[in-house]
């Protein structure tokens, strides 16, 4: 700075240039890892490069520009997204399930062009979420989503984390103003890599790579995006305006997108005649398993743009593109039997035995059958033949039963009176559909309940995991959380598959483990409601289990962020004989009861509230819960909720049957959120316990 007040201009100059040069070699190499997957320099050269850039601008943060490589991540979550117009509609395109219809198509695109043969360009189905990105003088301006296909959300903040957007175009001949459109996606690896984090932190995984991605662009904090490798491909130009250049074909613009840096997913093939077009979709069809991002059929485009201006659009389509949709994956197979399994909370579900079946490239044995009211609605009954699909989603579903296969006298299951494990008395959830076995000592849920309490994010206990716990309690070694302690090293060695050195490496873990803070210990204990944020709200609250636990339960209604539902749930916990012998006994092993004082106040990325400072009104027939519990939960994440919609409200978040409310906050321009997009802004935290 210092030495900047000082500089010459022609210093200054020198400077920028010096800027420039770094923040272009940079965006070269960030192109070719990520771009051509061909980098040319090593890692740590890269490093290096990036680093010196950080230094340079912390140098001379008056240089410091938003193209450049370092401020790919904004410091700050922005209020909500701002809706903006599309230039020219984001239109859909038609379906095509068949030769028979592709073929169809073609004549259709014959006819109109009077005789002329067209040639195509057929690309891949991306499954993912449209997106339209804007350059102005080459350089990187705005990302809007498709929205209702006239208007959608800037989600620049968002986009800009995707390491494959250039920030400036390359080459020459770059338009003033240029949009180009694509789809930001997210391989399946990703997904598997979030999901393994997700799990250990006690979370239930996402379901498949688009809904993720969607969720992932509807936070309104880029840091949480940039935590996750999201991509792009971009498939199309947008000739809306004069200064656009006009390729001769689709495929020689794909060819230029590719030149000016942007990324064009390799697999596009110009075709001849509609022949050839069958002969590449039948051949992705078998292919697509090969690939490691999900593709739900392909996209077929008249490659010349004059042929395209002559076929025009419908109002929903343009008429010179169609899909060709691969047909779901569905199998079908006999339903063996359908076996109730007991959750952590005691929940019932019943879950399909299916007869082993390929599926998507995958053996599927079972498949979640979500609660006893679904499975009442699909009538289905063991000896069926079922149709199971995975369309994307990681878990199997069993979509229907094939009514002409069903055999004689095949039985429903009847819903169980009695949990499958304990046999105590099943009792239903006066709030939701489930069944829950309320027996705290049954073995399939103390089962449950020390995996949790084990778990990363709770007590933390390396190596106790679902084996050791299985035998631990089929032996009746445990009964609850306390006995972990007092196990001894020779009881742990004496357990199947149990190498002396890992008897004794759990055996210290679990002692180690009576050292965790309080809100690791009331995040373990598994009260129902109360998450790792709760419970850290909790711990710093009181300080001590003791002083918790005498918390009546309107002081604990007091707090900020714990709702009604939640303090009666801690309340009932602590109330219950069986859970004061257990808290008796986890103080005689020597489990910690305080928190440490917190040095300071700031939240981590960990339990950072997403919805702080934003108002709801929740209004209508919520899946996920009562609307108390969903209030709760909004209030939990550091969000308000009103009761009416007014100007001041933020969000409505409105189930089935919404009425007046969501007519006022249409009227009113505040958003609406259906259940999938607040799930998605929370970023799915919600669960069914
Ligand atoms: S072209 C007007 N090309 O599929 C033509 N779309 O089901 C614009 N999609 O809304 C679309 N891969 O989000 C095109 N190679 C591709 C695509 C693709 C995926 C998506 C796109 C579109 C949706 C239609």
């Amino acid at each position: 700075m210092e030495r900047m007040s000082q500089s010459t201009p022609s210093e200054e100059s020198t400077l920028q240039a010096q800027y420039e040069h770094l923040k272009s070699v940079i965006e070269h190499h960030n192109y070719r890892y990520y771009v051509l997957a061909d980098p040319e320099i090593s890692d740590q050269e890269f490093d290096r490069l990036y680093k010196e850039l950080e230094v340079f601008e912390a140098e001379h943060p008056e240089l410091r520009s938003p193209d450049s490589p370092t401020q790919r991540v904004g410091e700050q979550p922005i209020p909500g997204f701002e809706t903006v117009p599309h230039r020219v509609p984001m239109l859909s395109i038609g379906n095509t399930y068949n030769e028979g219809e592709l073929r169809a198509f073609d004549s259709r695109v014959h006819k109109a062009l009077g005789g002329e043969s067209p040639a195509y360009v057929v690309e891949l189905k991306l499954d993912g979420v449209a997106m339209s990105l804007h350059y102005e003088n080459g350089r990187f301006q705005r990302a809007i989503t498709r929205g209702d296909g006239s208007q959608g959300d800037d989600v620049t903040q968002n986009v800009r984390t995707i390491r494959t957007v250039p920030f400036r175009l390359r080459g020459d001949s770059i338009p003033p103003r240029l949009e180009v459109r694509g789809e930001v996606f997210m391989r399946t690896g990703e997904l598997e890599r979030i999901n393994e984090l997700r799990e250990k932190a006690g979370l239930e995984p996402y379901r498949n790579p688009r809904n993720t991605t969607a969720g992932t662009l509807k936070q309104l904090d880029s840091r949480a995006v940039a935590e996750r490798r999201l991509e792009i491909y971009l498939y199309e130009l947008v000739l809306d305006d004069e200064s656009v250049p006009t390729f001769d074909t689709h495929f020689d613009t794909l060819k230029q997108l590719q030149h000016w840096g942007l990324p064009v997913n390799p697999h596009f093939t110009r075709c001849e005649d509609i022949d050839a077009v069958i002969g590449v979709c039948e051949a992705w069809q078998l292919k697509r398993r090969e690939l490691d991002y999900e593709i739900d059929g392909m996209v077929i485009k008249v490659d010349s743009p004059a042929q395209r201006r002559k076929l025009g659009n419908t109002a929903k389509s343009p008429r010179w593109v169609i899909a060709y949709k691969f047909p779901a994956d569905v199998a079908r197979t006999r339903l063996c039997d359908i076996k109730v399994q007991v959750g952590k909370s005691g929940a019932l579900t019943p879950v399909a035995e299916l007869e082993p079946v390929t599926l998507a490239g995958t053996i599927v044995k079972r498949a979640s059958l979500y609660n006893f009211d679904d499975l009442a609605k699909k009538d289905l009954r063991i000896g069926d033949t079922v149709e199971v699909q995975k369309a994307g989603e990681i878990i199997p579903q069993v979509l229907r039963y094939v009514p002409e296969l069903r055999p004689e006298g095949a039985q429903a299951l009847t819903v169980p009176s009695h949990c499958p494990v304990c046999h105590t008395e099943a009792q239903q959830d006066p709030d939701g559909v489930f069944l829950r076995c309320l027996n705290m000592a049954c073995p399939a849920q103390l089962k449950e309940r020390l995996e949790h309490y084990a778990a990363r994010k709770a007590m933390d206990i390396d190596g106790l995991g679902p084996a050791i716990i299985e035998q631990l309690v089929d032996q009746e070694l445990v009964t609850n959380f306390a006995d972990l302690y007092d196990l001894s090293r020779e009881q742990l060695a004496g357990l199947n598959r149990m190498a002396k050195k890992s008897a004794a490496n759990v055996h210290q873990a679990i002692a180690a483990s009576k050292e965790r803070p309080l809100n690791r210990l009331l995040f373990g204990l598994g009260i129902r409601h109360v998450g790792s944020r709760t419970a850290e709200i909790l711990a710093e609250q009181y300080g001590n289990l003791d002083a918790l636990m005498l918390a009546p339960r309107d002081e604990l209604v007091a707090i900020h962020e714990i709702g009604e539902i939640v303090a009666a749930s801690i309340a009932d916990f602590f109330a219950t004989p069986e859970n004061q012998e257990l808290v008796k006994r986890l103080r005689e092993v020597g489990v910690n009861f305080e928190e440490p004082k917190a040095q300071n106040s700031d939240s981590t990325g960990d339990n950072a509230q997403p919805l702080a400072g934003m108002t709801f009104v929740v209004t209508g027939v919520l899946d996920m819960g009562s609307r108390t519990e969903v209030q709760d939960r909004i209030k939990q994440l550091g969000g308000k909720c009103t009761g009416s919609v007014s100007k001041k409200t933020d969000y409505l978040l409105a189930g089935g049957n919404a009425g007046s409310k969501r007519d006022k906050a249409q009227e009113l321009g505040v958003p609406i959120l259906d259940e999938a997009a607040f799930c998605a802004m929370i970023g799915d935290t919600m669960d069914d316990e």
